[in-house]
């Protein structure tokens, strides 16, 4: 699978690790994230990763910063993405079952490699399920369309 990871300044050595763990399993890494230490702003690599998976370049995202939280609302900004942020691999494998995630997020300060692992593993096998959750993502995309009314 083409995989697009990226993270800020705090999140390197995580995604080093993420990335050749990827890499070992077979996938093409895509890496938009920053290879610095130097302070940087973690909304520039969550719309470049947004943008590969939203434009079709990638299939899916890896996303890490601090908590996976900023770069995960940034990456959200962009029409299309479901990005989420997990710290257990049982909500990664949902979001994707469920919700049709297609980045997957977590925080370099909240979790171990070990357990970083474990939820890009259930993230990428899961698959969508369709069905009765294509509704509410279709409501979902209604609300990113301004298109959706309570009512509905
Ligand atoms: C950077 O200090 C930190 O704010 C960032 O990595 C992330 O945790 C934001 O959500």
């Amino acid at each position: 699978m083409r995989i697009a990871i990226g993270n800020d300044h705090v999140a390197l050595q995580m995604k080093y690790h993420i990335k050749a763990y990827l890499e070992e399993k077979g996938h093409e890494v895509i890496d938009l994230g920053t290879d610095s230490s130097v302070r940087t702003d973690y909304p520039i690599y969550g719309k470049k990763v947004a943008d590969a998976v939203a434009g079709g370049a990638c299939e899916l995202g890896v996303l890490i910063c601090g908590t996976g939280v900023g770069i995960s609302i940034a990456a959200n900004k962009v029409k299309g993405i479901r990005a989420v942020v997990c710290s257990e691999p049982y909500s990664a494998k949902l979001a994707r079952e469920h919700n049709n995630a297609n980045i997957v997020a977590f925080g370099a300060r909240v979790i171990g490699e070990a357990t970083a692992e474990m939820i890009v593993d259930a993230f990428l096998i899961a698959e969508y399920e369709g069905g009765r959750h294509q509704r509410r993502i279709d409501m979902i995309s209604d609300i990113e369309e301004g298109r959706f009314s309570c009512s509905d």
